[in-house]
């Protein structure tokens, strides 16, 4: 599946929080994008996601036109967002925000198998199935947000910031699953990241996003030697 987005932008109200964006994310690719607080990152998902509000521009998956579809349509069609900040329903017990995952399938017999493949996984979301999202911490809450986005069964998947919030162990483990889901199901990924060495690590091609707008494009080599972004993002170790 091929994702394109052409010249998107986004307003809320009189803000112009994505000023013509481009980019594309090819089958079982992995996609990066940096950028600063504010820069329009979670804005540019949300508006692939059908939830910001997109004021011109195109958003397609294998040449159809998506910018209008309702955001279900999409997920029917095979792209998921983890949302910034997790969104995990707290009143809700950690199995019944995995369902949710799954609410635009409709081969419901296939979900059982998959949860319990999610549960052989993560040993801790297993183990609190029947508790309240509440009580899981801040690693395990990433984990069932990323296992939740999995339960869609996406082509693409999306993730914002997967690592806010972890400590570097949990990073790391959140970036070994994104890894490992791109090698064994050839899921692509469009990833949002702070950790710019990181999300380097990973990407096959990144985008750097200023003020709404595109800056810089690149593959992670090349990026690793701009000045300007080794200035903005990496610190002096980069260059090492
Ligand atoms: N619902 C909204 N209503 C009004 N302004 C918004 C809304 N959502 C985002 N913005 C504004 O749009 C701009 C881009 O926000 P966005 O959340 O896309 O940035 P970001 O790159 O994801 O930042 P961060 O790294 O802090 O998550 C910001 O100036 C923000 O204040
Ligand atoms: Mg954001």
């Amino acid at each position: 599946m091929r994702l394109e987005v052409s010249d998107l932008h986004v307003h809320y109200g009189r803000i112009h929080a994505l000023r013509g964006v481009s980019l594309a994310v090819g089958n079982s690719e992995i996609v990066a994008v940096l950028g600063a607080n504010g820069a329009g990152k979670s804005s540019l998902l949300r508006a692939i996601m059908g939830l910001a509000p997109v004021s011109a521009g195109r958003v397609a998956l294998d040449g159809v036109d998506i910018t209008h579809w309702p955001p279900h349509r999409r997920v029917r069609n095979g792209l998921s967002l983890v949302p910034e900040g997790r969104r995990i329903i707290m009143s809700l017990t950690v199995h019944e925000n995995l369902l949710m995952g799954a609410f635009a399938r409709h081969d419901a017999h296939t979900i059982k198998p998959e949860i319990d493949a999610i549960y052989d996984r993560f040993s801790n979301l297993s183990a609190r199935r029947h508790m309240s999202a509440s009580v899981l911490s801040g690693g395990e809450q990433q984990m069932l947000a990323i296992a939740r986005g999995l339960l869609a069964n996406p082509q693409l998947m999306m993730l914002d910031e997967p690592s806010l919030g972890l400590s570097p162990r949990l990073t790391a483990e959140v970036f070994a699953l994104i890894r490992e889901l791109n090698r064994r199901r050839g899921l692509a990924i469009l990833l949002i990241e702070q950790n710019t060495h990181q999300a380097l690590d990973l990407a096959a091609r990144a985008h750097v996003l200023e003020l709404g707008r595109k800056v810089m494009e690149g593959e992670p080599a090349q990026l690793r030697t701009d000045p300007a972004l080794r200035d903005a993002y990496l610190g002096r170790s980069a260059s090492i």
